[in-house]
């Protein structure tokens, strides 16, 4: 059963700390994040920078989601730094018992299992978080997201559906591809 928070040995020797967002997490260093994964052009969906407000917003926001039982969002700390996150959120109503995850990493801290221990994290924890147990759970990513696909491959997601043309990524639409996992 997934306990947090929890540490994580990387594949450089580097220890991970992945806990819960709390009131002690930044928003600056937040928003910082965040914003870098947008000048970027990473293939998520947020394509402009963020506010201080609006983070600040959103932090609040989490934080009450996580304590209705509505969701959470895990942050992941090498050396004290914040290297990723990693998101499940209920949807609503009749639609309740499907869990949406998202994943995201600074650039510096990828390519060294941090993406796959966080988000191995985090499908755990679904299981123990959401009551009753979620009907599905699932993600999306962009069609040229080779690491993030194989990634979700990797940990056993499965294709299930392609919203074509979905996502406009630099002018460009791009399908959504979503996975879910076997249970
Ligand atoms: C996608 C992302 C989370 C992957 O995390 P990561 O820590 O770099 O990946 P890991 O080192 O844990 O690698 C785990 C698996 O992912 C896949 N993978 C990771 N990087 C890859 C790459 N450059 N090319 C192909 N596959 C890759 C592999 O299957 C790998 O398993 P392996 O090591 O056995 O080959 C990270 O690249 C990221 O945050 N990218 C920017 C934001 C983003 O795209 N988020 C996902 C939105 S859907």
């Amino acid at each position: 059963m997934e306990k947090l928070p929890k540490r994580v040995k990387l594949k450089d020797g580097r220890i991970a700390a992945i806990s819960f967002i709390g009131k002690d997490d930044s928003v600056r260093e937040l928003n910082s994040f965040i914003n870098a994964l947008v000048d970027e052009g990473a293939l998520i969906l947020v394509d402009s920078h963020v506010s201080l407000k609006d983070e600040a917003a959103w932090k609040k926001d989490w934080i009450s989601k996580q304590e209705r039982k509505n969701g959470y969002l895990l942050v992941a700390r090498v050396e004290g730094k914040l290297a990723g996150t990693s998101e499940a959120s209920r949807e609503r109503w009749k639609g309740r018992n499907n869990i949406n995850l998202g994943l995201a990493l600074a650039k510096a801290y990828r390519g060294i299992g941090l993406g796959e221990a966080l988000l191995r994290t985090n499908a755990g924890l679904t299981e123990v978080f959401f009551k009753p147990k979620p009907k599905n759970i699932y993600l999306s990513v962009l069609e040229t997201n080779k690491p993030a696909y194989n990634l979700y491959r990797k940990l056993g997601f499965k294709e299930f559906a392609v919203f074509p043309g979905w996502v406009l990524h630099k002018g460009k639409y791009m399908d959504g591809i979503f996975l879910k996992l076997d249970q």
